[in-house]
């Protein structure tokens, strides 16, 4: 137990690497390999698509619609879909705030092509996903409460110099180098992304917005770390699926220093969700093809490499979509996916004043646990 631990009062977190405790223990190790392996796949298998582009944007939108889910910011993913590109203002609360969420992911990953992990970058992707300009504290009274019960659970440190002291740690850990004090630099990547995940929830250095901040920080670390070209890993599935005991590991490791636990929680997720983002790749993959062989055997005069992927691009498909992608009038570019809806390929739905032409296959494969590509024409 952590004698100096209040639940009540400002916790006096202590710097990375954590003083005498080894993070990478035997079972660390072990679980270690394995999400490297599982996440080496994945982005092998994203290094080889001939255009990483189109499946991009679809599944940085479902980790934008599970991490905001952990914050209980609920929106499905039809809706997702229909406001994605145009008309985002008139979309529900929780819709905007996950689209937010996503362009922060895409903003933060634009900033690191120019300069490093920092505070002012977390400040930035902090921003984007709230909507308003959001800093370091300055003020004290953030706590984490028990939605329940209404009991505190954590007080996080306060001050703005003494959280921006914490935060400029959690900097150098991110770029620890190997002659540095404990051998930090020399500790893998993902065991550094878990330990850096804990310390940025623990410090807590927003008044909201921490939970899904620290989240894209994952992501961008393991692209900054090389680990990852495109920051496809869907993380947050597996938080969200193992929420309770997400929340347990981050307080265990504060009370008790339950690092090993935390850790290969962390691992586990990396591994499962690896697994999981390339399977879904792989049926994603499949189920172009299928649309592509379907499409040129039923109408080889409509088929076009283009029309094949901007439908995969846009589960919701715009006619200005089309017309942008394929270089044709609106007029043709309507009569396009009119076709398409005839093929059963698409759908018209009415949105708006718009005309909407939803992908159901594709829909159906990205909403689904179930990495199982479906027919066309049955
Ligand atoms: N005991 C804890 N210690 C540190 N961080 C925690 C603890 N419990 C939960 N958290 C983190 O706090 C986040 C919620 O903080 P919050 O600022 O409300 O984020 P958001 O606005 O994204 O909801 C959780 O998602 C989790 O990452
Ligand atoms: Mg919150």
């Amino acid at each position: 137990m952590n004698a100096s631990f209040d639940p009540q009062s400002p916790y006096d977190l202590p710097p990375l690497p954590p003083h005498s405790v080894i993070l990478e223990t035997l079972p660390v190790l072990k679980a270690c390999v394995e999400a490297r392996a599982a996440l080496a796949a994945l982005n092998e298998a994203v290094a080889r698509l001939p255009n990483p582009d189109v499946l991009l944007s679809s599944l940085v939108l479902l980790e934008a619609k599970a991490s905001s889910e952990v914050e209980n910011i609920v929106t499905t993913t039809d809706r997702l879909f229909q406001f994605d590109g145009q008309h985002e203002d008139k979309a529900d609360s929780a819709t905007k705030e996950t689209l937010r969420y996503r362009l922060a992911l895409f903003e933060g990953l634009n900033m690191l092509k120019t300069r490093p992990l920092t505070t002012t970058l977390a400040e930035a992707v902090c921003t984007h996903t709230k909507g308003v300009e959001m800093t370091v504290r300055k003020v004290s009274g953030t706590a984490l409460v028990n939605d329940r019960t209404q009991q505190t659970i954590y007080t996080p440190p306060e001050g703005e110099a003494n959280l921006r002291e914490k935060l400029a740690n959690w900097e150098r850990f991110c770029h620890a180098q190997p002659g540095d004090a404990q051998h930090a630099g020399n500790l893998d990547p993902l065991v550094r992304m878990a330990a850096l995940h804990y310390q940025f929830e623990a410090i807590h250095p927003f008044t909201d917005g921490n939970g899904r901040t620290g989240r894209i920080l994952n992501l961008l670390f393991l692209v900054e770390q090389g680990l990852l070209a495109h920051p496809v890993l869907f993380l947050s599935r597996y938080i969200l699926a193992n929420r309770s005991a997400y929340y347990a590991a981050l307080l265990a490791v504060t009370r008790e220093q339950a690092w090993e636990h935390w850790l290969l929680y962390m691992l586990e997720g990396v591994r499962e969700t690896s697994r999981w983002t390339y399977q879904k790749i792989k049926a994603l993959e499949q189920q172009m093809g299928l649309a592509t062989d379907y499409l040129r055997s039923k109408s080889p005069r409509l088929y076009s490499y283009e029309l094949v992927q901007v439908v995969f691009q846009r589960p919701y498909c715009r006619i200005s979509d089309v017309a942008g992608a394929l270089q044709v009038q609106r007029q043709a570019a309507s009569r396009y996916l009119k076709e398409m809806c005839a093929l059963k390929i698409l759908r018209e739905v009415e949105f708006g004043r718009e005309k909407l032409f939803v992908h159901p296959h594709l829909m159906a494969l990205l909403a689904s646990e179930v990495h199982e590509p479906s027919p066309y024409g049955e």
